[in-house]
């Protein structure tokens, strides 16, 4: 059965033109202050992925390690970071992409995931699906299983769920 999780949009504060004119900008920023908030969030994530033999949780540079980190706690996994480029000191992996402002690179430890293992990947939100996607990338180039990409919020319009090669995809909310 679905559940219904809008009540955590009023936690959400939108704000037009950021970082550049025609963004809607989600600013989570609100939500993560909340104690109720924040809890109720890593609460859904932690009981759709425990008991589910991940090894790791994947998250992005940099809102996806907020979730991330907490749900690798929660569920006895590992916690990767990928980050944007040029921030990890080992020899990396790549991959580029766009997203709904810019474009950028994302890397991870070329030993970071052993190939037998299986991960979640988790991010705050879904927008056109560049990051996403690349994460997709890195972890297909090591071959590792993705058990399913995980964001607090899906910006619907973008389509961005049409990126991820029919990975599933679990969001919180729906914009
Ligand atoms: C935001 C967000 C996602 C990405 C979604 O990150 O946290 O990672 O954009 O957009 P996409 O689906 O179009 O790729 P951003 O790159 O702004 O970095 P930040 O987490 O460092 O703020
Ligand atoms: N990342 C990409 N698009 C975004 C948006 N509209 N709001 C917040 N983060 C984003």
């Amino acid at each position: 059965m679905e559940k219904n999780f809008d009540y955590l949009k009023d936690l959400i504060r939108t704000i037009p033109d950021f970082p550049e004119k025609g963004i809607l900008f989600r600013d989570i920023t609100t939500l993560l202050k909340n104690k109720k908030g924040l809890k109720d969030v890593i609460d859904i994530f932690t009981e759709r992925y425990k008991d589910k033999n991940i090894d790791y949780v994947l998250g992005a540079d940099a809102r996806g390690f907020i979730f991330g980190a907490a749900i690798a706690y929660n569920i006895g996994a590992g916690f990767i970071p990928v980050r944007k480029k040029g921030k990890l000191p080992y020899k990396t992996i790549s991959a580029d992409y766009t997203l709904e402002y810019g474009t950028n690179s994302i890397e991870i430890h070329e030993d970071a995931i052993e190939k037998e293992s299986t991960v979640v990947i988790v991010d705050d939100l879904l927008a056109t699906g560049g990051t996403a996607r690349a994460m997709i990338d890195l972890v297909d180039k090591i071959g590792a299983k993705i058990h399913e990409l995980a964001f607090m919020i899906e910006l619907k319009d973008l389509n961005g769920v049409d990126k991820l090669n029919g990975h599933n995809v679990f969001s919180i909310l729906k914009y």
